[in-house]
């Protein structure tokens, strides 16, 4: 008689992302009338830019030609993405990063639930207090995080950062020594940032407990601010400690293409074995690469007129965040985020819930955001708002939340 990975059955609810969907198609249902602007999950709405276009449709005429036609591709990625990834995110900033340090993926939420699996399954995670859901849930799978507490909402075996208005949203060093500690900064779902000092302090603490840090930087594009790094190798001694998790769905739109890329430095080592090749390893066993078409259109990401382009898409995203700030600042919310981050992290008026929040301005104003209780027991009060709608439709959420 089979069994089941009972931990599944552990994990409260559905994923986060879900509820909010089945939430607002029930009110859709209802309202049919209603015209509901969606600022919840951060899915793009801008069109893919026309240099990456360009590089697909070329793509696509090459695998229908035999001589340039691609079946399989290399485990780890195509060497030409790898490499424009090592010398544009990596190498230009000063880190040592090299191609074969690069593992292309097809996308970020993927890597960031699977790299758990390398690690022992009795490791101690330290989390962000609030977080994105699928550092826990994913280790919860594992059977790595003990049992559930539904009246505090946290697990007995996770090590819990609060991120709240005392600590500036950002995570203090924790009391008890975790294995591996996921940080993503510019943050999801605040928007808060780490200085390169701040994040420089975790990269020493984790080498100094032989710890790992899973650094996801998925939302770097959206830096505004000098002092705030691109990415954890920008930090001296990360080569030892952390795993970066890219992701092109922020950065270029590419959540409906689907591509990112995780980086382990062949100098980070548990004992003789390199974390890299086990990944290496994982990757050859279970995965087969993202499509030949994709890596290419990941690589025109990096040409020349493509970065123009998408400093334009990314500036329209970000003026979004500012419509957002100024606008919910003007009407009296307490906001924060959105400068270095398309989301923008709000307390909700009149001690309101999340949740509370979340059905008060669907029912109000057709406005989709997103519960920051979601996230974790310190995003009790809170509401995530994304930038990454249209302007139009930004602009008019603002006013209907003015309104209420
Ligand atoms: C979010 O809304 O938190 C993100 O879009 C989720 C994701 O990137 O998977």
């Amino acid at each position: 008689m089979y069994r089941i990975n009972e931990n599944y059955l552990k994990l409260p609810g559905s994923y986060l992302f879900s509820t909010i969907g089945k939430k607002v198609a029930a009110f859709s249902e209802e309202h049919p009338q209603a015209s509901i602007i969606r600022l919840g999950i951060g899915d793009v709405t801008q069109p893919i830019v026309p240099a990456i276009i360009e590089a697909l449709h070329h793509a696509v005429d090459e695998m229908g030609c035999a001589k340039t036609f691609h079946g399989y591709a290399p485990d780890q990625g195509y060497e030409f993405l790898r490499k424009a990834i090592a010398e544009n995110d990596f190498q230009a900033r000063g880190c040592d990063i090299s191609p074969d340090e690069v593992f292309v993926s097809d996308g970020a939420k993927c890597d960031s639930g699977n790299i758990q699996e390398i690690f022992a399954s009795d490791l101690k995670i330290a989390v962000c207090d609030p977080v994105y859901p699928v550092y826990v849930d994913t280790n919860v799978m594992a059977g790595r995080t003990g049992t559930y507490d539904a009246k505090t909402e946290t697990w007995s075996d996770v090590i819990y950062m609060p991120c709240t208005e005392a600590t500036g949203f950002v995570p203090e060093l924790p009391k008890e020594t975790p294995d591996l500690i996921y940080l993503c900064f510019p943050n999801n779902p605040t928007g808060a940032v780490l200085t390169k000092d701040q994040l420089q302090r975790w990269v020493d603490y984790a080498n100094s407990r032989g710890a790992v840090i899973i650094y996801d930087a998925a939302y770097e594009a959206y830096i505004t601010e000098e002092n705030v790094p691109h990415t954890i190798f920008q930090c001296e001694g990360a080569r030892t400690c952390a795993i970066e998790l890219r992701s092109f769905s922020k950065n270029a739109g590419f959540t409906g293409l689907r591509l990112g890329a995780t980086i382990i430095p062949k100098d980070l080592k548990c004992g003789e074995t390199m974390l890299h090749s086990l990944w290496a390893r994982r990757h050859g066993t279970k995965y087969n690469g993202a499509p030949y078409i994709v890596q290419r259109a990941g690589e025109a990401v990096y040409s020349d007129t493509a970065k123009v382009q998408l400093k334009e898409q990314i500036a329209y995203y970000q003026k979004n965040a500012q419509t957002i700030y100024n606008g919910l600042k003007d009407a009296g919310y307490s906001v924060s985020g959105g400068v270095n981050s398309p989301y923008i992290w709000l307390k909700t008026p009149d001690k309101m819930t999340s949740w509370e929040f979340f059905d008060f301005l669907l029912e109000n104003a057709n406005v989709v955001g997103t519960p920051g209780s979601g996230f974790g027991p310190s995003g009790e009060g809170y509401f995530r708002l994304t930038a990454f709608g249209t302007y139009e439709n930004t602009l008019e959420a603002v006013e209907r939340i003015k309104r209420i």
